[in-house]
């Protein structure tokens, strides 16, 4: 019958070492107070009822006692707060080299893609034993990634890439929530996490996709014209994109960031928010053009391109004003090394 009605999650990833021993000493601490107060007040009840102390007696405080109810609790709770903060900050902080996959929340389901091009709904694959690091955002409202065999916990939101991560400890097939009521089906917002053996992974991830997520991405590139500004060669008219993700990026009003997820995002939707030093703000803007999907897909193209820099021939003609007027999809010839 307990299996059917478990009281306690799966421990199937790192978090659960980290996550359960907090989370037990919050209970022990509950436990311990909430018994405490109820103890005392029976006891008190019952000596000092009124049939025994028929008068009540006025006492006049006591510093020591009034000091050590709060220095005590006071310790407890920073205690508490300090070790809370330690694990919140391992949970902040996506290793390296952790596997990526993005995901999409929408009313009313998950949509992950593999950077190898391998596309899910409610369902996410991932490999026992290595670091996993899932990049989401919300289509719509807020909604939120739980998977509680992983102790793992992010709020998705619209317009903001956040990223979980969690390395996976046993194989198997998990529960994966939504945590944040979003609409009439918020409930059925369900799905699976299925931790499988590297090699079964690397075979599932063999047998499906459309090209990789930067393949995509660079069809995306091309169809919206993004490639006839954004080059490396004198036909420029907006900053060379490789190597750009990672980097610092300086704008004309000095300020500057690093070019993150959220900041290729903004840029697709919205140009003229931030311009870069040293350009014009002529870029179109993309909002209502580019789906969260397209734009997961362009972002991963734009990171590869720090390893794979695209190549524009130097020779070949730059179209001019007049002819990207004419036709926007006018681009130079590209060679890729
Ligand atoms: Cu999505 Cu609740």
């Amino acid at each position: 019958m307990w299996t059917d009605f478990p009281l306690f999650p799966a421990r199937a990833a790192n978090f659960a070492d980290k996550v359960d021993p907090l989370y037990f000493f919050l209970v022990a601490v509950t436990v311990f107070f909430s018994v405490g107060i109820f103890l005392t007040i029976t006891v008190f009840a019952i000596k000092y009822r009124r049939s025994v102390h028929p008068q009540a007696e006025q006492i006049k405080g006591s510093l020591a006692v009034e000091a050590t109810w709060t220095i005590i609790p006071l310790g407890i709770a920073l205690f508490i707060f300090v070790w809370g903060a330690a694990v919140y900050y391992s949970y902040g902080a996506p290793p390296k080299n952790a596997l990526r996959v993005y995901g999409t929340a929408k009313q009313w389901m998950w949509k992950f893609q593999h950077a190898d091009g391998q596309r899910e709904i409610n369902e996410l694959h991932v490999p026992v034993g290595q670091d996993v690091a899932v990049t989401l955002i919300s289509q719509d409202v807020i909604h939120s990634f739980f998977v509680p065999a992983f102790r793992a916990k992010m709020d998705v939101l619209p317009n903001r890439y956040r990223t979980v991560w969690f390395r996976p400890t046993r194989t198997g097939t998990y529960h994966l929530f939504c945590a944040e009521y979003c609409g009439t089906a918020h409930s059925g917002m369900i799905g699976w996490v299925v931790v499988m053996e590297p090699a079964d992974y690397e075979v599932w991830l063999a047998a499906g996709g459309e090209g990789s997520l930067a393949s995509s991405g660079e069809k995306l590139f091309r169809h919206f014209g993004c490639i006839s500004c954004h080059r490396a060669d004198k036909g420029a008219r907006g900053p060379d994109l490789a190597g750009l993700y990672g980097r610092e990026v300086h704008f004309q009003d000095g300020s500057t960031r690093i070019a993150d997820e959220n900041y290729l995002r903004e840029s697709i939707l919205a140009p003229k928010a931030k311009i870069v030093a040293g350009w014009q703000p002529i870029m179109p803007v993309f909002q209502g053009q580019v789906n969260e999907e397209q734009m997961l897909e362009l972002i991963a193209y734009i990171k590869s391109l720090n390893q794979n820099p695209l190549n524009v021939n130097p020779n070949a003609p730059v179209p001019d004003e007049e002819q990207r007027k004419r036709n926007p999809q006018v681009e130079p010839q590209v060679i890729r090394p």
